[in-house]
């Protein structure tokens, strides 16, 4: 079952996600393509797709995508996201990536999430697209990407704004109306456990200024810092924020490295006279 309140995880966030979250590099969305063999006629799925941050550059390689998420305010951003892009190839529906077969979605070939994975069923999403999916189809998850060292992408202000944080919130990561802690089987596993086995991962580099102003946008995108957590003190937390920022790294502007990952995971292929999966 999806959580009962995906739909307030990101409730009022839409606008600051829209200004502020970064994107994804257009290598990852054109290596993305190339791996998987787009043409006009492929048909992909963006599962959580937000305001549409992966949902057009999806639409700019595929034939058509279809972009799905149980937060209104996130797709009617991404409906605007569309429409600015002159993007006519891209279906809507409203709902969570667990009822995805009963939504009338069409054949699909390959499905993203962008930064949503974690936030679903995991395992049970992996079971019901075995079943949707065609044998050479791909569940595709882009995410934050390590560093040389192996180490997660972290921002250089990330530590100083978790303490301003659980200072306001208490030490538990607040999501929707309950809270949130990263489960402790990885994304692969589960895939794997799934069927989908054969794992691919690519990292992407990006080198990215940000200014103060932006660091604080950023903390009004964020499903555990939106401003509806802070009872009427979000002016405070910012100012906070703001402080701690300063004092931990400068008045910026700040540069940065920022490293996105793409997982492409899609099942084992066997060779027919074969019992010994193969990959292609
Ligand atoms: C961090 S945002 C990611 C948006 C965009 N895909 C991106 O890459 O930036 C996560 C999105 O997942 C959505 N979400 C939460 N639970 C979900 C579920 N069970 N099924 C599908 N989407 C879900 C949220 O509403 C939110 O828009």
């Amino acid at each position: 079952m999806p959580r009962d309140d995906a739909a307030l995880l990101f409730a009022g966030t839409s606008q600051a996600y829209v200004t502020y979250r970064p994107g994804y590099p257009m290598a990852l969305f054109d290596h993305m393509a190339a791996q998987l063999a787009f043409t006009p006629e492929t048909r992909v799925a963006d599962l959580g797709c937000g305001p549409g941050t992966a949902t057009i550059p999806l639409a700019e390689r595929a034939g058509t995508v279809l972009a799905l998420d149980p937060n209104s305010e996130m797709l009617h951003a991404a409906r605007e996201a569309a429409q600015r892009a002159g993007m006519g190839n891209i279906e809507f529906r409203h709902g969570h990536a667990e009822h995805l077969p009963e939504m009338d979605a069409g054949p699909l070939e390959h499905v993203v999430f962008g930064r949503s994975f974690h936030w679903t069923d995991r395992a049970a999403v992996v079971a019901m697209l075995d079943a949707l999916l065609p044998p050479h189809g791909a569940i595709v998850l882009l995410g934050p990407g390590r560093s040389e060292k192996g180490a997660w992408h972290r921002w250089p202000w990330d530590e100083a704004i978790r303490e301003v944080r659980e200072s306001f919130l208490g030490p538990e990561r607040r999501a929707g109306t309950g809270t949130y802690s990263h489960p402790e089987t990885g994304h692969e596993q589960v895939l794997e456990a799934g069927g989908f086995g054969w794992i691919e991962r690519y990292g992407f580099t990006e080198h990215v200024e940000y200014d103060l102003e932006r660091v604080l946008g950023l903390q009004r995108s964020y499903s555990h810092s939106a401003e509806r957590l802070f009872s009427g003190r979000y002016d405070e937390y910012l100012e906070a924020v703001r402080a701690a920022v300063t004092a931990a790294c400068g008045p910026g502007p700040y540069r940065i490295d920022k490293r996105d990952s793409m997982v492409i995971a899609r099942r084992p292929q066997r060779h027919p006279d074969s019992d010994a999966p193969e990959h292609p």
